[in-house]
């Protein structure tokens, strides 16, 4: 396989199959590590197969690593819009080799080398967890749209990346490194989403069911159950939801006239609490001057609402990407493979399940 040539402004195939979405994206990407890189989205194409996990109440590892195989090469084709030479103009494949099910990571591996091969490009492994980190570098068109302007106001910065599969606390000087203060013990926070939505009988996957319920919610709403916050006043940066899942479990299993509506609320409250709690003291710790939050969770709205606020009345910066790159996309992906390209990181070509930050 050819080796990277870097280029000043670099066309890059951005290649996503790590769970339940097969995602493609041709990203342009210029800048470095000092200005802080810039993103342009030329194409990009996301199919989801939630459909088809939905009635197994979560994602089935084989069931998508088939639909991976049989998206990739349609996909391809569409975002192309068929014209396949436009695969000769780009400088690197870029692929998520973890973390993530293993069998679905190696339909995109497999998928990216047998391109690199056909087109002779270089193809590179990215991480999908720095996906999610660096997706506030990535184009918004609704707030901080000029990032690379802002990039002495970043460092140092706290990252909360929240998914279903994650949840992380790093601390980042730079653009280059970063420090892992702590992550979950347990459940990841989408998990337990994930699972309080299956307890409520809500369809997978629930965050955004437990949202849309929230947002039902009247403005003068105020939490009457009160369930647990897990190591909300824990000297550590560590998390822990399954205790919080378990309480719902009890409450509901307890209290048969139950009100969703109110479980969702107080659930999504007692979650958002820690996260907001823990993210904002370990900002104050290490004189942060920025937080930034990603994946999946990021899209929730109460978690965006009340970590922004509180850094705002901090003084603090908050960056959040668009939503669509706040769930699992290739543009996120390309972005990763810059960033690995300028910081000179290889990762193997290799699926790695556990593969971590
Ligand atoms: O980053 P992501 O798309 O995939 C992983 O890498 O895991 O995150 C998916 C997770 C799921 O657990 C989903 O329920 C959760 O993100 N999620 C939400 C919301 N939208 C997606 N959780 C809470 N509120 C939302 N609005
Ligand atoms: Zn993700």
């Amino acid at each position: 396989m050819d080796s990277v040539k870097f280029h000043s402004v670099m066309l890059i195939l951005g290649i996503e199959t790590s769970c339940d979405e097969t995602a493609l994206a041709l990203v342009q990407a210029s800048g470095n590590l000092k200005t802080g890189p810039k993103f342009e989205v030329l194409r990009e194409v996301v199919s989801s197969q939630i459909a088809i996990h939905r009635p197994f109440g979560g994602v089935v590892p084989n069931l998508a690593k088939r639909e991976h195989i049989k998206n990739l090469p349609i996909l391809l084709k569409k975002l192309l819009s068929s014209n396949f030479q436009l695969l000769d103009s780009i400088d690197a494949i870029a692929v998520t080799v973890g973390p993530g099910l293993e069998p679905a990571l190696w339909a995109g591996i497999t998928f990216a080398e047998e391109l690199g091969k056909k087109y002779k490009k270089p193809v590179i492994g990215a991480n999908h967890l720095e996906g999610h980190l660096y997706s506030f570098l990535l184009p918004n068109k609704t707030v901080n749209s000029n990032v690379k302007n802002q990039i002495s106001k970043i460092f140092p910065a706290v990252a909360l990346i929240v998914s279903g599969g994650h949840t992380v606390l790093l601390l980042l000087k730079n653009l280059k490194s970063w420090k892992r203060l702590g992550e979950t013990r347990d459940d990841a926070v989408g998990e337990a989403f994930d699972k309080v939505a299956r307890v409520l009988k809500l369809p997978y996957p629930g965050g955004p069911e437990i949202q849309k319920l929230v947002e039902k919610l009247p403005k003068s709403w105020k939490d009457k159950i009160n369930f647990p916050r897990p190591m909300i006043g824990t000297k550590d940066y560590d998390f822990s939801f399954s205790g919080l899942k378990t309480s719902v479990l009890y409450y509901v299993r307890d209290h048969k006239k139950y009100s969703k509506q109110e479980v969702a609320g107080s659930f999504s409250g007692a979650a958002i609490d820690v996260l907001t709690k823990k993210t904002m003291r370990a900002a104050s710790d290490f004189n942060a001057q920025s937080i930034l939050l990603s994946g999946g969770v990021a899209a929730n709205k109460m978690l965006r609402e009340r970590l922004s606020q509180r850094a705002n009345e901090n003084g603090l910066e908050f960056f959040v990407a668009e939503h669509k790159y706040n769930t699992d996309n290739a543009v996120m992906i390309a972005a990763a493979g810059y960033l690995n390209i300028l910081r000179k990181k290889k990762y193997k070509m290799k699926a790695d399940g556990m593969l971590n930050i």
